[in-house]
């Protein structure tokens, strides 16, 4: 596995490799890597022969007051975890990534990144984009893998590829889970002891309203009236277990209010426990 923390270095190895006619595969994390990130890893070596991994806490997505100076780095650990999944670690500093800022140009994300995490997150979606085009331009991958986890910015990295004609063949990975149905994150590094009780909550309410969904509405038109009692009340069950609900959204896989016809929906939540917020979403197939 080689490690680079130059886009010069990174460019000059891949371009060695594209010539003998490798397919690139591109894997863009944070780092403080967990099982989640691996499963991501090993998509990507099934659909390209380079995987590339990038960490790289990136600044534009967070917020003021957010934790960007508090999320953890793991560099040494991460490499070790990669050790055997990835071919090339890129994992540049800030000044190597954006030598000015802000930058001049922004990649303005539209009406899909003005919803759910955006209400509370109003610029995140902007900086996810800047960074994922601008490592979209310094890798040029085939493929690149994102995480389910994250449904929104998947769906609006999807947009971006299209409507920027980066031509990659964008795939999503399943969430990976805690045992207990916790979807794996960084974050929850920043659950206490008894938060981490509660934390399986989340999961367990929208597995149950996914039932009831599709007990519902399987072969049947959807009634908008029908779902927003349903999800009112799963909303009030996760709050009453300790957790403050941010949303609570059934949608259609476009992230649109469903359509009474619509097939494929995506239950998605965002909620507080403590100072930790959690993401997680279930999807339904009627
Ligand atoms: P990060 O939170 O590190 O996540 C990197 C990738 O791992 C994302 O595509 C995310 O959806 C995926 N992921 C996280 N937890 C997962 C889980 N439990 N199961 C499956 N996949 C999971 O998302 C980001 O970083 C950043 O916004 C990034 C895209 C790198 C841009 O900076």
């Amino acid at each position: 596995m080689q490690i680079f923390t130059t886009i010069h270095e990174l460019q000059t190895a891949l371009n060695a490799k594209r010539q003998n006619g490798a397919c690139i595969g591109l894997v863009p994390t944070m780092g403080n890597l967990h099982a989640g990130h691996l499963s991501l890893a090993h998509l990507a070596k099934q659909n390209s022969d380079v995987v590339v991994v990038s960490i790289f806490v990136n600044p534009t997505q967070f917020g003021v007051g957010e934790d960007f100076e508090s999320y953890p780095r793991t560099l040494d650990a991460d490499v070790a975890a990669l050790d055997g999944v990835a071919d090339i670690v890129f994992a540049p500093s800030v000044s190597e990534m954006y030598p000015k800022l802000p930058t001049s140009v922004q990649v303005l994300s539209g009406d899909i990144a003005k919803i759910l995490c955006a209400k509370t997150r109003p610029t995140h979606f902007d900086g996810v984009g800047l960074v994922v085009s601008k490592l979209f331009n310094i890798v040029r991958p085939d493929v690149a893998v994102f995480g389910k986890k994250d449904y929104q910015q998947l769906a609006i990295i999807r947009r971006l590829n299209d409507e920027l004609n980066f031509g990659i063949d964008i795939i999503g990975g399943e969430i990976v889970r805690a045992d207990d149905g916790l979807a794996l994150s960084s974050r929850n590094g920043y659950l206490s002891a008894d938060e981490r009780k509660i934390a399986p909550v989340l999961n367990r309410v929208l597995n149950a309203l996914a039932k009831d969904v599709a007990a519902e509405f399987t072969g049947k038109a959807l009634s908008a009236e029908r779902l927003a009692a349903l999800k009112q009340a799963a909303i009030t069950q996760i709050n009453e277990s300790g957790f403050q609900v941010d949303y609570l959204e059934i949608l259609n896989n476009n992230l649109e209010n469903p359509a009474p016809e619509d097939k494929h929906l995506v239950i998605l939540t965002a909620s507080f426990l403590g100072k930790a917020r959690l993401l997680d979403n279930v999807e339904v197939f009627l």
